[in-house]
Parts: structure tokens; sequence; C-alpha cells
């Protein structure tokens, strides 16, 4: 794993923003795996401004989101689909139809998870898979436990999960879906290549167990120190307990 300290949480986002956008000129047509949650969002405001001067052409390209609840639609306040659309997609020039999200709502479940499965497929696989990392060590909605499971799947949200979302659902665990679907642990390191983006002293902990401890099932991170292409973008609060056990 290739690991880059910076010196704060704008540096960080202004990196991931250039990786996305040379990776778009370089590929015009890229398949990008984006994730949600507070960490992107300052590199996806980057990416507005930059495409508002001509930097970074997205008519090409393609994305696919790692997850998404369930039991609530793509319109949803709460949905990671609002989420993109606010933060990101209503800011480039992304041709809707290449915007691919897991639908939540759909009637069967798992037949949507294979769904998605086959769309990546379909598109080639994904180039360049962003991703943040939960305090308890999850990337998509692969939460630490005794397995984890390869193929996009339904999860159960732990309890801290719904707590971290809350601000999405007014503030309120209880009104958080106690279920998602998400991209499994195979889906994700079958990307070419991946940036995870951590920030601030409350992912010092989890990133330290990502990078120097075992490939554990209870920190699902740690499976990407098997994946050939993988980036950590830091800054100093996040990166302080890296080297360290
Ligand atoms: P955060 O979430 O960026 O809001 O910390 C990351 C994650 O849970 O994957």
């Amino acid at each position: 794993m290739k690991i880059t300290v910076l010196k704060d949480s704008d540096r960080v986002a202004r990196a991931l923003a250039r990786r996305i956008t040379d990776a778009l000129r370089e590929q015009p047509d890229l398949v990008l795996g984006l994730a949600t949650g507070r960490t992107p969002v300052d590199a996806y405001a980057q990416l507005r401004r930059m495409h508002q001067e001509d930097d970074g052409d997205w008519s090409r390209a393609s994305t696919f989101n790692l997850d998404e609840f369930a039991g609530i639609d793509a319109s949803h306040p709460g949905s990671f689909r609002q989420f993109m659309q606010h933060h990101l997609f209503e800011g480039v020039n992304l041709d809707p139809s290449r915007i691919h999200f897991l639908n939540g709502a759909a009637a069967d479940l798992d037949a949507e998870c294979d769904r998605y499965e086959e769309a990546i497929h379909q598109a080639g696989g994904i180039d360049l898979q962003v991703l943040g990392i939960g305090s308890n060590g999850h990337i998509g909605f692969n939460e630490p436990g005794d397995e984890l499971l390869a193929r996009t799947h339904r999860v159960r949200l732990q309890p801290s999960t719904r707590r971290d979302n809350a601000p999405l659902f007014g503030d309120d665990p209880s009104h958080v879906p106690a279920e998602a679907l998400s991209m499994g642990i195979g889906t994700i390191l079958r990307a070419r290549r991946i940036v995870l983006v951590a920030t601030g002293a409350k992912k010092a902990d989890c990133i330290a167990r990502t990078v120097n401890g075992r490939i554990a099932t209870r920190v699902p991170a740690s499976v990407l120190q098997v994946h050939p292409d993988v980036e950590i973008l830091l800054d100093r609060a996040a990166a302080v307990r890296v080297g360290r056990t």
C-alpha cells in the first residue's frame, strides 16, 4: 500500500480531486467507483469547482456508488443517491444514464445485488475506486464480523454505523434504515486501482489497524493489503499511528 500523508484535510481533498481528474484526462471513459460519507465531500466540492474551470470532462465517464440504504428510494432525502446528486453529480457533466446506483427500494433486494454486480461487469469493471473508512474499519457497508462477503449483498447495519449516518435522517439513529446494500469485498478488490481517504484523529486507530495489522474480518479495510494498487491519502491526524502497533 502506498501511504501519502498530507498536512491537513484540505490538502487531502485536493489530492483526491487531482487523482480523479488526472484519471479522467488519461481515460475519458473512466469507470469510477464512488463513496459517500463526510470525508470525500470537500474533494467533491473541489471537483465541481475544477469542472467549472474546464478541468475535468465527465461526459464519457461512468460511476458506480459503493452502497445505498435499503427500504428507501432514490428520491428520499437521506439516500446516498441524493447525497451524491447534491455534492457532486449536479455540478459536473456526467451523463445521467451512466450514473449507477443500487436501488434500495427494489422489490427483490438479492436480485438487485446480482444486477449491480452484472452492471459493473458489463461496464468493464471499475478503473478507480474511491473509499472512505468507518471508524470501525468498514469499507462500503462491509461491517466487521466473523466473515466478509465477496459479492454485492444485503447488510444489517451496526448501531455505530446507524449513529454515524443519523445526520442524513434528522439526527435520529432510529430513523436510519436498519439494512443496506453494499458492494462486497471481492467487488471492491476487483477495482484496478483504489484510493482510500481518511482524515482526523478519530480515524488514526482504524488506519493503523488497516495498514500495520493482520488481515482480519474484524477490520474489513485490512483486506486492501492484498491489492496491488492502493493509495491511502491521510492528513497528519489520521496518520499518527501508522507504523506503530
Ligand atoms: P466518514 O464515513 O467519511 O463520514 O467518516 C466513512 C465511512 O463510513 O465509510
